[in-house]
């Protein structure tokens, strides 16, 4: 490929230097001074800093970025790239008419590119990649009749591919990706038969991908992915022999894929064609491509077997999850045998499928596995004791399976685990204290399991920790004060154990805390003061436990959206502030010894966003909550027929209701108490069931990109470039 590209420069240098003698006269170096001066005077100021040396007292040919040629001292290279220009494209600039080269990649052009471009009939390399240009591709770039290279990748074109594009029939590089093209993709594209990497992701483009594409023989780069391309998998892509990376994921394809799939692309080393509508098994022929290295085919309806790989020896990446291949059985894992010859497998991602078996074969992987999800499947059996020869895993998803026994200690080995994720399964044994080794630990969902015995204080170790989920499972003994150590916690679930012993004193260190979630267990004593300084907290789960005392001052919980404190034995009133918190959605005050008024504003207007049930005490509040109307309260007494009668009646009769009150709660107080222990263990309240579905449901997604989107993995549709192009954006947002 360079070889060929290299012949072409010097043909077209040969042809450049013959016609430079016709040519040369007419315009003149001036000319191209007095265009750079023009095109310099549209860059916006103060981004004109980088271009000072484009003056008068310095020759053309040295200014920055501009290149000469030898004989003739007209501008041939023009090479602004990251030189943070900003500002529009002159017109002129279409008088630098013996331009080669333009490069203006990396600025920030806005504004349209000038149809005067069409000029620079001897341009071969036109980057004007990472800036903001809109409108659309000049149809005037017909005339780039000799263009090896047109980058416009990352810029806001919209409009579609103009027809045009048919006539850069030496075009070698073409990308048009990260814009808003939309329409199809024209026929003409069948002319650019010199084409060897074409990028369009990353657009809106629609309809089927032309016939006219399987004229481009030499095509070994074809980025589609991120597009809204329908139909079948486009069949002249089968004519691309010399393929080498496809991507056309997140499209609309849909149908079945050829049995001789890997026959006729059997160069292919990159192929992504996640996201898609795609069903039917996947062709074993996939197995014959024995460059292969990295294969997507996520997030289909893929049905069938999993081929094998052992012939595939370069396989990095095998992304397979969100389909429904496999039956549930056995056989379903005989391809993982023969991943066993894949020594630079990296990803193994087969989360949701119908995959059966039993688990202890994944140990043989290859020792470079860094990401492994196999959750949501049928999987059976232990986790294989050996589990630790995987030292380099990152990320080990087996949540919501059928897996039993106990976490192996070889697990303590893997020192770089970041996702630990065994939520749903039947698990039991204790939590290993080793859990606590893995320093880079940021998510453990151990979850709806039935772990036993305590929670291990060594978590406290794990500081970089974001999300502890350990709820469901039999967890005794206290929650342990070194848990509040981790301050980067959002999440900690310990929900549906039987811990007992009282919410450290200290849970306010928990500053980033976005949900706390210890409902049903054995807890007691009274809520910390504490609670109030987790100033994140926007979900707090209390209810099912045996905590007593008043609800401390949690006014400063102003993001809180919901708030479940029922089913415990609190007392006292309920405060004011809950009415003024503007986010709060639900708020569960019920089964507990509240009294006193329920405020009638904020969150208390509306009777299914608070439940107050089960309180004896309490009165007030808007008619829907149905509770006894507050003699307190009475009347509006500022009207104009109150009168002093009135006022010294509503006095006493305050008072009368006041005392009564008082000796009913306490009279009542004690049986109600003793009633209440096991009230809610038969039934529990609404609101836990409602929790348990958002667990289900957040779970769910969870599950389906085994805690990484795998969005964020495979991005814009190639793997590799997606890092790329989302650093480079985010360094611009920086900058
Ligand atoms: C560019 O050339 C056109 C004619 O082709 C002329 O009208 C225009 O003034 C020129 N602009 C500059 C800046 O030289
Ligand atoms: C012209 O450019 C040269 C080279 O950058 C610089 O040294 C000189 O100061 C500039 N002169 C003016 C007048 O800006
Ligand atoms: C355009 O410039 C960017 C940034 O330097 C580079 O990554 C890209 O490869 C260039 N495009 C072509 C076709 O050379
Ligand atoms: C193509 O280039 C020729 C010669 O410079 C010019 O006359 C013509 O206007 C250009 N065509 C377009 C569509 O810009
Ligand atoms: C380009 O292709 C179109 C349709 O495929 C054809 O009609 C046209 O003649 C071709 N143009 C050139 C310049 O080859
Ligand atoms: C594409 O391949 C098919 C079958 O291999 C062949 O019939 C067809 O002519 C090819 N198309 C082009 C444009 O080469
Ligand atoms: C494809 O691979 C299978 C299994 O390795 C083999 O039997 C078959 O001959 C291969 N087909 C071709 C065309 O290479
Ligand atoms: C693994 O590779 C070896 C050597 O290349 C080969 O003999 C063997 O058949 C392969 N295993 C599988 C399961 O394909
Ligand atoms: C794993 O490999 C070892 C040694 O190669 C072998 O003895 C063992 O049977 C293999 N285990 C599985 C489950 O295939
Ligand atoms: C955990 O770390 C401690 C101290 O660093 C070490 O002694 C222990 O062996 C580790 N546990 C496991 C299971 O690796
Ligand atoms: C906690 O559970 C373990 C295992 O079920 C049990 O042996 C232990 O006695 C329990 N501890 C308490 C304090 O209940
Ligand atoms: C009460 O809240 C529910 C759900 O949040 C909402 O659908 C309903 O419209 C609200 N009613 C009033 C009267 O605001």
């Amino acid at each position: 490929m360079r070889i060929t590209t290299r012949f072409y420069r010097l043909f077209l240098l040969l042809a450049f230097n013959a016609l430079m003698l016709l040519e040369s006269h007419g315009f003149t170096d001036e000319t191209d001074k007095q265009v750079l001066f023009e095109f310099k005077s549209q860059v916006s100021e103060g981004k004109r800093d980088a271009l000072s040396s484009w003056n008068n007292s310095f020759p053309l040919c040295s200014w920055k970025g501009v290149r000469c040629g030898r004989k003739h001292k007209r501008v041939t290279r023009l090479d602004l790239g990251g030189l943070q220009l900003g500002g529009v494209i002159s017109p002129s600039i279409g008088n630098l008419s013996f331009l080669i080269s333009l490069n203006l990649y990396d600025n920030s052009f806005g504004g349209t590119i000038p149809q005067e471009m069409g000029n620079l009939y001897r341009l071969q390399h036109l980057n004007m990649s990472y800036n903001f240009l809109g409108g659309g591709i000049p149809a005037s770039f017909s005339n780039f009749s000799r263009l090896l290279e047109l980058d416009l990748f990352s810029n806001h074109l919209r409009h579609g591919v103009p027809s045009e594009i048919g006539s850069l029939t030496k075009l070698v590089r073409l990308n048009l990706g990260t814009n808003n093209l939309k329409g199809k993709l024209p026929a003409s594209l069948g002319n650019l038969t010199s084409l060897r990497e074409m990028s369009i992701d990353n657009n809106n483009i629609e309809g089927r991908v032309p016939d006219d594409i399987a004229r481009l023989t030499q095509m070994e780069v074809l980025e589609l992915s991120m597009n809204k391309f329908s139909g079948v998998f486009p069949p002249s892509i089968f004519n691309l022999s010399s393929l080498e990376n496809l991507y056309i994921s997140y499209n609309q394809l849909s149908g079945h894929l050829r049995p001789d799939f890997g026959i006729l692309l059997p160069n292919l080393r990159e192929l992504n064609m996640a996201d898609n509508y795609l069903t039917g098994s996947i062709p074993a022929t996939i197995s014959n491509i024995s460059t292969l290295q990295k294969l997507g085919m996520n997030h289909n309806s893929l049905t069938g077997s999993i081929p094998t790989f052992g012939k595939v020896p370069n396989l990095q990446w095998l992304l397979l999850d969100t389909n429904s291949l496999g039956t549930y059985s056995y056989g379903d894992l005989e391809f993982l045998n023969s991943l066993t010859n894949c020594t630079q497998l990296e990803f193994l991602m087969i989360s949701r499928n119908r995959l059966g078996g039993d688990l202890p074969i994944i140990a043989n992987l290859s020792a470079t596995l860094i990401n492994l999800g196999l959750s949501a499947n049928f999987f059976s059996g232990r986790i294989p004791h050996d589990i630790g020869n995987l030292i380099n895993l990152q990320m080990l998803g087996l949540g919501v399976n059928m897996l039993t026994g106990p976490l192996p200690t070889s697990l303590g080995k893997l020192s770089d685990l970041g996702l630990l994720s065994l939520y749903s399964n039947r698990m039991s044994g204790e939590i290993p204290s080793f859990i606590g080794n893995f320093s880079r630990l940021t998510e453990l969902d151990l979850s709806y399991n039935n772990f036993d015995g305590v929670v291990p204080p060594s978590l406290g170790n794990c500081r970089i920790l974001l999300h502890l989920w350990i709820g469901y499972n039999k967890l005794n003994g206290t929650i342990p004060r070194e848990i509040m150590q981790i301050s980067s916690l959002v999440n900690l679930s310990m929900a549906g154990n039987l811990l007992s012993g009282s919410l450290p004193k200290d849970v306010g260190r928990l500053q980033n805390l976005v949900t706390l979630n210890v409902a049903d267990n054995k807890l007691s004593g009274k809520l910390p003061l504490d609670l109030g300084t987790c100033f994140s907290l926007e979900e707090l789960y209390l209810q099912g436990n045996y905590f007593d005392g008043t609800i401390p001052d949690i006014s400063g919980l102003v993001a809180v959206k919901r708030v479940n404190l029922s089913n415990n034995n609190l007392f006292g009133s309920i405060p004011g502030y809950f009415a003024k918190f503007s986010k709060l959605q639900r708020l569960s005050l019920s089964d507990n010894n509240f009294e006193g008024c329920i405020p009638t504003e904020g969150i208390f207007q509306n009777a299914t966003m608070v439940s107050v049930f089960g309180n004896r005490n309490l009165c007030g509040g808007i008619k829907q909550l149905k509770l006894k109307p507050c003699l307190a309260q009475g009347p509006p007494v500022e009207t104009k027929h109150s009168s002093l009668f009135k006022k010294i009646a509503i006095g006493v009769s305050v008072g009368v209701a006041l005392l009564l009150l008082f000796l009913i709660a306490s009279v009542s107080l004690r049986w109600f108490r003793k009633r209440k222990k096991n009230q809610h263990t038969n039934n529990p309240p609404s609101s836990t069931l409602e929790i348990f579905h958002e667990k289900i449901s957040y779970g769910d997604l969870r599950n389906a990109t085994d805690g990484f989107s795998s969005s964020n993995m495979v991005g814009s549709g190639s793997f590799g470039t997606v890092f790329r192009h989302c650093s480079r954006q985010k360094t611009r947002l920086l900058q």
